[in-house]
């Protein structure tokens, strides 16, 4: 998979439809050559420009600085005379900012690296992956940089990661460590970002890349509800079907920087990594700092190619979790269905008539705990309130598992309100800056995570609850973003470490967590979908989305998601309509339909429901333990594109909407079409299926008829579906080979 040409001084690697090359120049540069569709391993360097004029006329072909502002350096740096975006700077003990890296030596390996501390994906041993490890160094400094790349034989990704080792006699302070730069030698390019607000997540943008630099990015302590660490760069004429993708995302979940730059020579730098803004990071002589993975993929197979070859790599390596590939129990959570207004009972009546539907787990959402009746309090203290739950949460859980479900708790384990027995007590544990108000964001802090103690004090209670009730799944939610970062226990020097340290530190309890409880489901949180990026996967097999469940809104926002996260990951519920979030009535079938395009639960009260509407979560229940295989381990194919007409492409509220599932072996495949918007005196849409074996013949039910049809004739002209009579009315089919 990876090769090393020696005369050439050339590393190429393979995946099975991926080519990706770099080059060791004269003067030990590392340059990149090449990525995308697969080439046979060959000596690719006549590819390189290295030896033409520099932009002011010269005799001189070794103008130092024309060469490293045009070179496509496989890992920039600043300060030497490449003035595109560096990926690598430093400030060294003297001030001085420039750095050089060259190459030392390079090895390749079978498997991958283990990043401690930081989410990473990982290799099993039926899957044959190799890791090139190239060695730089910046000989004033004495920093060594250690560049992975590692390809794994089922899929055309490439993970890579840096590592940087003070091997100097000083201090020396970094102040960017991007995970990835790449220098494609092309411009036309557009860049497909994700864009959002709270309830409005992964809005898609796609546009043209112009001169100069265009970036998303997150300075707020998390991956974000604004911006989500993931971009692509398509071809112009790159469709969901076919054309080049190059995607990249970032296995963190924390503040990122995500940007394309189109550059004099027309060319393209594009890169992700920790935001440098605000950043920056002291290495003593001896220490070492490991900046996160960056995931690259390339599809010439257009966006549903990329995005299947990232659900395929983070279902496969990236996922821990136990509940992976185990159907997930169909949950209730009361929050839309009670928010903070609730007693034992009430919940016991919800439970019961839960259960009774076939409700798997019920989940105590927020509310539970000090004396918090409205979000204004009790964050940090994880005691019940006897209030609300005399006896604790014992009887609660007790009844539960009892009529035979599984309970699930909330926490928000990085948090203090301003009223809580741990900030009378810790102030100090709060993020803040001495003399300076701390600004609150719904009514609550943040906790210095960065701190052992802190960590400890939270860990603490959350293991005594675990330890003392049956809690088979765990909501773990951040409701804030950070503000005036500050931590008392830290240098000044170092204050600039805190947003990253953070991070650590709740990977570090997400960590203990997992470890202590591997059976325990963990679903991740923030505010909705602000946390919704692969850092999240290595703990969490899922993540809620969004806090709008609107399932019109809920089309764009899980397309948009499904981008370069797995469906399988995806949080989402049936909820009341009209929805507390957009007002719209939604039929329930389409509700059922469109939450099963995810993990799929409720959150509504189910005492409140009609005869029908109890029957019909009887029905989807039995849908869903039926299909959610295929959602699970099948490949999805995004067959309508909710932000534009899929009828005549133009950027307005659209149509309809469709997806299909289709299992490993093509044997089954599981159909859904939403029509977001009736029309009358319409004929019948045929919509193309992928992912069908194009020779076989499969059966499956329409309008009450049994049919069958050639796979190929079912793609090539499509599946013929009646005009529905209302907005959002919907259809799901399942397909069967015969
Ligand atoms: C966040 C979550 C919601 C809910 C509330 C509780 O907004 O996204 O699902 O848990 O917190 O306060």
């Amino acid at each position: 998979m990876i090769h090393y040409l020696e005369a050439a001084r050339q590393f190429q690697c393979n995946t099975v439809n991926m080519t990706y090359a770099l080059a060791i120049t004269d003067g030990g540069y590392l340059a990149h050559i090449y990525w995308g569709k697969r080439l046979p391993v060959t000596d690719l360097t006549s590819l390189l420009r290295l030896d033409e004029n520099p932009f002011t006329p010269s005799v001189n072909p070794r103008d130092r600085a024309c060469f490293f502002d045009t070179t496509p350096f496989e890992y920039p740096c600043s300060g030497t005379g490449d003035y595109r975006e560096a990926a690598f700077g430093i400030e060294d003990i003297d001030g001085y900012r420039a750095c050089d890296l060259t190459y030392v030596c390079h090895r390749i390996y079978d498997g991958k690296p283990v990043l401690d501390g930081l989410p990473h994906t990982f290799s099993d041993i039926s899957t044959p992956m190799q890791t090139l490890e190239l060695l730089l160094e910046d000989q004033p400094t004495g920093l060594q940089v250690t560049l992975s790349y590692t390809v794994f034989s089922d899929s055309d990704a490439l993970v890579r990661s840096v590592k940087i080792c003070n091997m100097g006699t000083a201090p020396c302070t970094l102040t960017r460590v991007l995970s990835c730069s790449v220098d494609l030698d092309e411009d036309r390019f557009d860049m497909l970002t994700l864009y959002g607000s709270w309830a409005r997540e992964r809005q898609v943008n796609r546009l043209p890349i112009r001169h100069g630099k265009q970036r998303i990015d997150s300075l707020r302590g998390e991956s974000s509800h604004q911006y989500s660490p993931f971009f692509a760069l398509l071809s112009p004429q790159t469709t969901e079907s076919c054309g080049d993708a190059y995607g990249f995302t970032l296995i963190y979940s924390g503040n990122f920087f995500a940007q394309a730059e189109l550059t004099q020579h027309c060319s393209t730098r594009a890169q992700i990594g920790i935001n440098p803004e605000d950043f920056a990071w002291v290495l003593q002589p001896g220490e070492m700092f490991q900046a996160p993975e960056a995931v690259m993929v390339y599809s010439a197979k257009g966006l549903g190619g990329m995005s299947r070859c990232f659900h395929t790599l983070f279902h496969r390596h990236l996922i821990r979790s136990e509940w992976k590939d185990k159907a997930r129990p169909v949950l209730i959570n009361n929050w839309e269905a009670t928010y903070f207004h609730f007693d034992l009972e009430k919940l016991k009546k919800l439970a019961a008539e839960a259960a009774a539907l076939g409700i798997e787990l019920f989940v105590l959402d927020d509310g539970w705990f000090g004396h918090r009746d409205s979000d204004n309090s009790s964050l940090g203290d994880w005691t019940p309130d006897e209030k609300k739950l005399p006896g604790g949460l014992k009887p609660l859980a007790d009844a539960v598992t009892g009529l035979g479900m599984q309970f699930g708790l909330w926490l928000e384990p990085e948090m203090v309100s301003p009223d809580s027995d741990l900030f009378r007590a810790h102030t100090d544990w709060a993020i803040q800056i001495p003399h300076r108000p701390m600004t609150l964001c719904r009514e609550q802090y943040v906790l210095d995570f960065s701190r052992e103690e802190v960590r400890d004090a939270i860990w603490t209670q959350i293991k005594a609850i675990l330890d003392s009730v049956p809690v088979s799944y765990i909501k773990w939610d951040m409701n804030r973003q950070l503000t005036e970062l500050g931590s008392a226990a830290l240098p000044a020097s170092r204050q600039k470490e805190l947003w990253h340290r953070y991070m650590l530190g709740v990977y570090d309890l997400m960590e203990r967590l997992v470890t202590t409880y591997p059976e325990l489901l963990l679903e991740n949180c923030s505010g909705g979908g602000a946390r919704f990026d692969a850092g999240m996967l290595y703990y969490s097999p899922q993540i809620w989305s969004s806090d709008n469940t609107d399932s019109r809104d809920r089309l764009r926002i899980q397309y948009g998601a499904s981008l370069f996260m797995p469906p399988s990951a995806m949080g989402a519920h049936v909820s009341i309509c009209p929805n507390h979030a957009t007002g719209r009535n939604t039929p329930f079938e389409t509700r059922g339909f469109v939450a099963m395009n995810g993990t799929f639960g409720y959150e509504l009260d189910v005492t409140q429901l009609s005869h029908e509407e109890k029957e019909m979560i009887r029905h989807q229940i039995q849908q869903y333990h039926q299909y959610s295989h295929l959602v699970r381990n099948g490949l999805q194919y995004r067959l309508g594109n909710p932000f534009v007409c899929s009828d005549c492409a133009a950027q307005m509220h659209t149509g309809w909407d469709a997806w299909i599932y289709v299992s490993e072996d093509q044997s089954e495949a599981l159909f859904t079409y939403v029509q977001i918007t009736a029309e009358a005196n319409m004929r019948s849409r045929k919509i193309p299926l992928a992912g069908l074996a194009p020779d076989a013949v499969y059966l499956y039910t329409i309008n009450n008829r049994q049919q069958e049809q050639l796979g190929a004739v079912l793609m090539q002209c499509g599946i013929r579906v009646p005009n529905l009579w209302g907005d959002m009315k919907s259809i799901q089919l399942i397909l069967t080979k015969k």
